[in-house]
C-alpha cells in the first residue's frame, strides 16, 4: 500500500475533497443555490476548457492571470491539421458572457441572471488560501446597467454569508470609472508615480507600463506610503459614473448591507468598469469574494455593447472562514438501519443481503456488515455507523420469520438498547412509520 501512496500524490495546489469534508461543501453549495434562487438567478454551466482567446483579451494581457497563471496548451491537431489553443478556465465571467452571446440570450428579457458553481484553475504560487484548483460560486447579471442590480448582487452575497452564520464580514466598494473618465485618471496616476518609480518594487515598475491601476494593489511594504498618498479615482469620475456610484450606495443601504468605500479596491482583472467590490472577514484580509461591473466585456468578445455585473466567491475561503468562526455544517444523515447477521451459513447471509436490499429499495438508508465478522465486531460497526437501529438476524430469528430490532440510540435509565422481535412483514411499515 505504502509504495503506491509514496509514488503518486495530488499535484501541488490541487486537493482531494474527502467525504468527511463534504458536509461543509454541501452546506455552502446548497445555501448558495437557495439564496441565488431567492434573487431570481438560474444555473448555467459552461465548459471547463475554452479557447484561450476567451480569457486573453477580457481578463487582460497585463494581468497576473493571463501573464503567468493560465494552464494553456495546444490541442491535438484536427483533420485539417489545425490545433486550437485552449485554456483551463481561470475564472467564470468570460465563459458566461461567451455563452450569452453564442446562444443569443440577449434576445430574452434583460437582465439575464445566471449563477454557477465549479472549479477554476490558476497556476499561482502556493500559499495559504491560494490553490491552483479552486472553486467558485458566481453570479452574473447581463444586459442592464441599473445600479440597483449592483446593490442586488452585493445584497445576495451578504445574505449568503449571514445565512451561513458568518459574522464580521466587511464589504469594500469602489468605482473605477469607465472608458470616458478612467484614461484621464490613469494619466494623473502615472504622472504621480513617474518621479517615484525608481524607488518602487520591481513588480510596480512593470505595472507602471502594463497595468497602471494595479499599482494601487501592490502589497509590498516599500510602496504602501506611495499608495496612500496617490490621487484617488473618486476625484476623477465623470458625471455619469459619479451618479451611478451614488445610486449604488443608496440602494445598498436599502439592502441593509454595511459597507465602506475603499478607493484602493481596483481588482486584478482588466474587464471591470464602474462598481468594484470585495468582501473580507474582519480577521484576515483574504478576499472571500470579488466582483464588479464589466460593461465593456461583451464587446471584447466581438459582441454588441452589453452591460454586466457579477461576482465570484471562493468556496475554499468560505469554508475556511466557517471553520475559523466555529460554524459546523448540518450533520450528515445517518443510516436508519444496520443489518447484522449472527452465523456463517449461506442462508443467513442471503437473508441479510435480502433485507438490506429491501430497505434500500423502499428508500431507507441502510447498511450491512460484510466479510462474515464476529457478532461483536458487527455490533461495533453498527454502533459506529450512527444508525438508529440494528436489525439482527440469527438462526432463531430466521427459523421464526422475525428480525430482532435493537434501538442503538436509546439513552437513559431503563431505555438502553432495548431489543424486540418484529415479524419480517411488519418491519418495513414499522421503520417507515412508527419507530422514531
Ligand atoms: P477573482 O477575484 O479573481 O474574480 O476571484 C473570485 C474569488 O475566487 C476570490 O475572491 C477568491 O475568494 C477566490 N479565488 C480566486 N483565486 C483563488 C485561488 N487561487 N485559490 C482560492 N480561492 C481563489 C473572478 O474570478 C471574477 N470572475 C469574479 C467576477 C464575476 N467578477 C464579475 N463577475
Amino acid at each position: 500500500m505504502n509504495a503506491v501512496t509514496d509514488r503518486y500524490k495530488s499535484l501541488q495546489g490541487f486537493r482531494d475533497i474527502l467525504p468527511d469534508e463534504r458536509p461543509y461543501w454541501y452546506f455552502v453549495e446548497k445555501t448558495a443555490v437557495e439564496v441565488a434562487q431567492l434573487y431570481g438567478y438560474r444555473l448555467i454551466e459552461t465548459p471547463i476548457l475554452e479557447e484561450t482567446g476567451v480569457f486573453q483579451r477580457t481578463v487582460g494581457e497585463g494581468t497576473d492571470i493571463v501573464e503567468h497563471e493560465m494552464y494553456s496548451f495546444d490541442d491535438r491537431a484536427d483533420k485539417e491539421g489545425k490545433r486550437a489553443h485552449i485554456t483551463l478556465r481561470p475564472e467564470g465571467t468570460a465563459g458566461v458572457v461567451r455563452a450569452y452571446l453564442e446562444h443569443g440570450l440577449f434576445k430574452l428579457p434583460q437582465p439575464v441572471k445566471l449563477f454557477y458553481i465549479g472549479p477554476f484553475f490558476r497556476r499561482e504560487k502556493p500559499q495559504a488560501g491560494r490553490y491552483r484548483e479552486h472553486h467558485q460560486f458566481g453570479c452574473e447579471a447581463l444586459g442592464d446597467n441599473d445600479p440597483s442590480i449592483d446593490a442586488e448582487i452585493m445584497g445576495l452575497l451578504y445574505q449568503l454569508y449571514t445565512t451561513l452564520g458568518l459574522k464580521q464580514i466587511r464589504v469594500y466598494i469602489n468605482s473605477i470609472g469607465d472608458r470616458n473618465c478612467r484614461p484621464q485618471y490613469i494619466e494623473v496616476l502615472k504622472d504621480y508615480y513617474r518621479p517615484l518609480l525608481s524607488d518602487c518594487c520591481q513588480d510596480c515598475q512593470v505595472r507602471f507600463n502594463k497595468n497602471p491601476l494595479r499599482l494601487l494593489d501592490c502589497k509590498n511594504p516599500q510602496d504602501a506610503q506611495k499608495i496612500l498618498a496617490a490621487p484617488k479615482i473618486s476625484d476623477y469620475l465623470c458625471e455619469a459614473c459619479r451618479e451611478h456610484f451614488a445610486a449604488v450606495q443608496r440602494f445598498l443601504k436599502l439592502y441593509d448591507v454595511p459597507f465602506e468605500v475603499d478607493p484602493l479596491i481596483v481588482r486584478g482583472l482588466d474587464y471591470y468598469t464602474r462598481t468594484v467590490f470585495e468582501f473580507t472577514s474582519e480577521v484576515d484580509k483574504l478576499a472571500l469574494n470579488g466582483g464588479g461591473r464589466y460593461d465593456g466585456l461583451a464587446e471584447l468578445l466581438g459582441g454588441p455593447s452589453t452591460p454586466g455585473i457579477g461576482f465570484g466567491a471562493g468556496i475554499e475561503r468560505i469554508i475556511a472562514e466557517l471553520k475559523k468562526q466555529g460554524i459546523a455544517p448540518p450533520a450528515e444523515e445517518r443510516p436508519r438501519a444496520f443489518v447484522v447477521y449472527f452465523g456463517k451459513t449461506a442462508e443467513l447471509k442471503e437473508a441479510a443481503v435480502r433485507l438490506t436490499a429491501e430497505l434500500r429499495g423502499a428508500g431507507l438508508r441502510a447498511e450491512m456488515s460484510y466479510g462474515d465478522r464476529s457478532p461483536k465486531a458487527q455490533m461495533k460497526q453498527a454502533n459506529a455507523s450512527g444508525a438508529a437501529y440494528a436489525l439482527i438476524i440469527g438462526e432463531n430469528e430466521l427459523a421464526n420469520g422475525v428480525v430482532s430490532v435493537k434501538d442503538l440510540q436509546a439513552q437513559g435509565v431503563g431505555q438502553e438498547q432495548k431489543q424486540v422481535d418484529v415479524q419480517q412483514n411488519q418491519l418495513l411499515p414499522l421503520l417507515l412509520n412508527t419507530l422514531r
